[in-house]
């Protein structure tokens, strides 16, 4: 299977978590895109969904599935989104749509996450793919120079502003042996919003695509 039909595989594979008349967290993302045509499928069986996103908001209405605000929302069953990177211990990285704060909030929420990627994903140790950093612009400066000390090489994702109003550094050069003590360290820099680790709320299923088919991972 290509990368992409890996995608499209476990994007279907995830509508099987999508429970029947509830609402649904759906992520960012192309692997996210191909989960919410699937989604498509079944929208009169669902409540509706929270959006990760600006994008995902706008291809969820397009669909037709209503978009639910998340202070509306009392009680969240799942979470679908796809990843950077992740690890056997469904630890990752994301953000690299840029979307990684609400992601983080959705994920937050819901009792669930179900992680969908293809085989490209899955790593022994996450840092090879560069952390997504989004920052309070005035903070910048000051966040790179924090990160350097940390052994990292930020760079500033050139024309690119958040659905928030912040920008991203993108850090280089990080081996990530301990994802919950680094996404810790990095949550006590001044001026950064998130980080795109996803250790402390880890995925709790990782369907992954893969040449022999979906195949599907708990930590
Ligand atoms: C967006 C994300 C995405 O989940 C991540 O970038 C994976 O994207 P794709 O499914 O296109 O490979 O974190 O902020």
């Amino acid at each position: 299977m290509t990368q992409d039909e890996q995608k499209r595989a476990v994007a279907a594979a995830a509508i099987e978590y999508a429970p029947i008349g509830s609402l649904i967290g759906v992520g960012t993302g192309s692997t996210a895109n191909y989960f919410i045509d699937e989604l498509a499928k079944i929208k009169h069986k669902i409540d509706g969904a929270v959006a990760s996103s600006d994008a995902t908001a706008k291809r969820l209405l397009s669909h037709g599935i209503e978009v639910v605000d998340l202070n509306n929302v009392d009680d969240l069953s799942v979470y679908i989104d796809g990843a950077d990177e992740i690890t056997e211990h469904l630890h990752m990285t994301k953000g690299g749509g840029g979307a990684l704060t609400r992601e983080k909030i959705v994920a937050a929420v819901a009792k669930k996450f179900i992680c969908i990627t293809d085989q490209t994903k899955f790593v022994d140790i996450l840092g090879n793919f560069p952390l997504p950093i989004e920052v309070i612009p005035m903070a910048r400066s000051y966040v790179a120079r924090e990160i350097t000390f940390l052994g990292g090489q930020p760079a500033l994702r050139q024309n690119f502003i958040t659905d928030n109003g912040n920008v991203i550094l993108d850090v280089h050069g990080l081996q990530i042996l301990n994802p919950v003590e680094m996404e810790t360290k990095l949550n006590q820099i001044t001026g950064i919003v998130t980080n795109g680790l996803f250790a402390r709320r880890s995925a709790d299923i990782l369907l992954l695509g893969t040449d022999e088919g979906v195949k599907t991972l708990r930590p």
